[in-house]
This record gives structure tokens, C-alpha cells and sequence, in this order.
């Protein structure tokens, strides 16, 4: 399962990068708007700073609009996944720009038949949007296990990209769900190692080895 950080925040990318699990980092508007920096610059350092895809999205909605801008950004670094919203438009651009050999990731995905038509149209990834389907009143993992079962049924390759993830147990609950991978806000993936009993285990450990008096070096 690939481990993504849901940021444009260079300096925590840079930070969770070193422990060596970050597979690539997903923006969107709200993010690079949050960074208070040009767009460009920030997408260039993260890619820089994660080997694997980095999704910068486009801000046009129409599709040509979203052609030229997808175009742009994928010129900026190799690893770019350009992202598009899910619309007809949307999906539309997603054909051309993966037909031109670019990685696209479909956005703002709340149903499984959304899902079939971005993997038809050439998608590398889908983002269905957990967390916001869960504040909707809906299940967001359900809708996990319903693309899991399509994308099997047909063996379509798009990547099941889990975002919209509010917590560590949803990071879990989408790895068993079959998610490719999962977007993580940073205060979360920091919360993913936590647990009480590892920290009292690991203080029990210690204060018992102090007692031998023994050294291993
Ligand atoms: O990257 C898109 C998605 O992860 C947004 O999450 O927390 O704004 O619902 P959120």
C-alpha cells in the first residue's frame, strides 16, 4: 500500500520524507492556497522531495482548459500527476492527457459508478473522498470495497487512492478495504505509529534491562 501526505507544506513533506515511508504527496486548491506560495515553485520542491507521484490540480474547467494547464503542470517534473475534477469535462481531459502518456488523478469522487468512468477513461488514480462522504452521513470505506470489487471484476490498473482521510483507523480500514493507497494529512500520519501499550511496553522493557547492569555494546 503506498503512503501518501496530503500537503503543500514543503518543510513537513521534507520532515515525513526522512522517515523513508512517504510514497508521494497530493495537493489541491485549498492546499497550495493555505502554502501562500506560487503554485509551480511548490509542486517543483515536493517532487524533488518524494520519488513517487505528486498530483497538482488543475484550476480550469473546461476540458481544453484542463488539457493546456494538465500539459503545464506534468512539464514541471516527471513524477506530476495531473489532477482532474470529476465531470464530464473532467473526464475528458483525463482521456487526452493519459493518451499523451501523462499520469492523471481523477478528484472528488463520491460514488462507484463515478469511478468506473474515470478508470474507463484512463485514469492512474481515483480519489474517493472518505471523510467527506462520512460528514455526508454516508460510509466512505463502503464505497471503498465497491470500486475494489469493480476495478476486480474488469481488471481495470487505475489506483484506488483513499482521500480524505480524517484518522488512523481509516488509513487501516481503506488498506483492508483494498485501497492502492492512502492520502494523509501529516497530524495523522505522525498518529499512525501511536499506541499506549507500545510506549508502557517500552518503558517496562527499559527499566527491566536497566536492572541487568548489562550493556549489549
Ligand atoms: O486531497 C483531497 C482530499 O484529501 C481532501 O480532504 O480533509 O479536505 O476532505 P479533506
Amino acid at each position: 500500500m503506498q503512503l501518501f501526505l496530503d500537503t503543500a507544506d514543503v518543510k513537513l513533506i521534507a520532515e515525513l520524507a526522512a522517515t523513508g515511508l512517504v510514497d508521494g504527496v497530493t495537493t489541491n486548491p485549498t492546499l497550495i492556497a493555505k502554502s501562500g506560495r506560487p503554485m509551480a515553485e511548490v509542486i517543483a520542491e515536493i517532487c524533488g522531495l518524494v520519488e513517487g507521484a505528486v498530483s497538482a490540480e488543475v484550476a480550469a474547467t473546461d476540458a481544453l482548459g484542463m488539457i493546456r494547464e494538465g500539459e503545464k503542470l506534468a512539464a514541471i517534473a516527471p513524477n506530476v500527476a495531473v489532477k482532474v475534477p470529476l465531470t464530464w469535462d473532467g473526464l475528458k481531459a483525463t482521456s487526452e492527457l493519459s493518451r499523451q502518456g501523462h499520469q492523471v488523478n481523477v478528484t472528488l469522487c463520491f460514488s462507484a459508478a463515478q469511478a468506473l468512468l474515470a478508470a474507463k477513461a484512463g485514469a492512474t488514480f481515483i480519489s474517493p473522498f472518505i471523510g467527506r462522504l462520512d460528514d455526508h452521513g454516508a460510509d466512505g470505506m463502503e464505497l471503498i470495497r465497491e470500486i475494489r470489487a469493480i476495478y476486480d471484476n474488469y481488471e481495470f490498473d487505475t489506483d484506488i487512492l483513499a482521500a480524505s482521510i480524517r484518522t488512523a483507523r481509516h488509513v487501516a480500514d481503506a488498506g483492508i478495504a483494498g485501497a492502492d493507497c492512502a492520502t494523509i494529512p501529516p497530524d495523522v500520519f505522525k498518529g499512525l505509529i501511536k499506541h499506549p501499550l507500545t510506549d508502557k511496553g517500552l518503558e517496562q522493557f527499559m527499566a527491566d534491562w536497566a536492572k541487568t547492569g548489562q550493556s549489549i555494546l
